[in-house]
């Protein structure tokens, strides 16, 4: 395993519009910056949702125009729907996201639909952001377990993700909502949607409720998989899955990969500092095991 995993940094969008303490929009485009200066190479910047929904992620139009300015860098936003779509380009969004579920529960929760009618929302979406040259990422939640519906089938998240790849979705992130997921479950999920779509276009999401989504990347990397979606300091979880924690921390899998000999472009010591200055804002600790590791090693060293 000795080649590249592209991180994608979901901190600033996955992990911001949880948080219960307001971040303000220059502080969100100060985190989304030191990001990009620590050499993530793409990053999720907000949200253009509801923001009766979910106020965290409201003025995302702005932190997208002040960070789109960097030509080596791409940054994503979420699009829930035509009206988001349009939001989002107005903003000069060139690649966006739009996001199912594979429970009917969750779809229900999350964005107020079936999951066949949000896959129909996002035929029109798809079509025009084709037309525009725009770039469409599909999230797929709740693969390995739902808060409302328990178990899940895999064959649920193969149907919308066949689904997502057939309309034009370019990769399909694997969202593990509520981090319920264990190594040998995420390994036959992702052998499992690589019956519908290559393995090299799926994206791993996993959350780390349970302290997995270590495991499961590793598994996941196994299987050829080379996409991984993570946000600084372990931030976030999501609004409408009750108990869910935030995502893996991107210092624990960056410090994984390093010792792996993989390579993400992502300087270590410069995301650790960007996870700790923004939640010195919101008022907590990075959930990372890494990022506490070094801050101990630096107050040893003195460094
Ligand atoms: P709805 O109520 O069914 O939609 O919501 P509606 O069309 O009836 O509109 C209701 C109101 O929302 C109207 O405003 C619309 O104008 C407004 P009002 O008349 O009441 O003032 N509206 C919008 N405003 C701004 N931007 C828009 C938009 N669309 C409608 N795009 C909707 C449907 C999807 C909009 C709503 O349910 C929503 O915004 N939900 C938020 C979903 C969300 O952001 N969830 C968190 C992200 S998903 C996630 O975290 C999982 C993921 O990380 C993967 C994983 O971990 O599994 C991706
Ligand atoms: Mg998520």
């Amino acid at each position: 395993m000795s080649d590249a995993v592209r991180i994608v940094e979901v901190g600033p969008r996955d992990g911001l519009q949880n948080e219960k303490t307001p971040i303000g929009v220059e502080d969100r485009v100060a985190f989304v910056e030191a990001l990009v200066a620590a050499g993530c190479p793409v990053v999720e910047v907000g949200s253009f949702v509801s923001p009766k929904a979910v106020p965290q992620m409201a003025n995302s139009d702005v932190v997208l125009r002040a960070v789109d300015h960097h030509p080596d860098h791409e940054f994503h936003v979420l699009v829930p729907n035509e009206k988001g779509y349009d939001a989002a380009r107005a903003a000069g969004a060139k690649v966006i996201a739009v996001f199912a579920s594979a429970s009917e529960g969750f779809s229900r929760a999350n964005i107020n639909c079936s999951v066949a009618e949000s896959l129909e929302r996002f035929k029109p979406v798809l079509a025009r952001a084709k037309a525009d040259g725009v770039k469409v990422r599909g999230y797929i939640s709740c693969v390995l377990g739902c808060p409302f519906d328990g178990e899940v089938a895999p064959a649920a998240v193969v149907r919308v993700a066949d689904a997502l790849w057939r309309e034009g979705c370019y990769e399909v992130s694997l969202g593990d909502t509520i981090g319920v997921g264990t190594a040998t479950k995420a390994r036959e999920l992702l052998r499992a949607v690589a019956g519908v779509m290559p393995m090299q276009n799926i994206g791993m999401h996993f959350h780390d409720t349970y302290g997995q989504a270590l495991a499961n990347l590793y598994a996941g990397l196994e299987e050829g998989a080379r996409v991984i979606d993570a946000a600084a300091g372990g931030l976030g979880g999501c609004p409408y899955a009750p108990g869910a924690t935030g995502n893996v921390a991107t210092e624990d899998v960056v410090y994984m990969l390093n010792g792996m000999g993989i390579a993400t472009g992502i300087d270590l010591d410069k995301l650790a500092a960007a996870s700790r200055e923004v939640c010195a804002k919101i008022g907590r600790v990075p959930v990372a095991r890494v990022n506490a590791a070094l801050a101990a090693k630096a107050r040893r060293t003195g460094g």
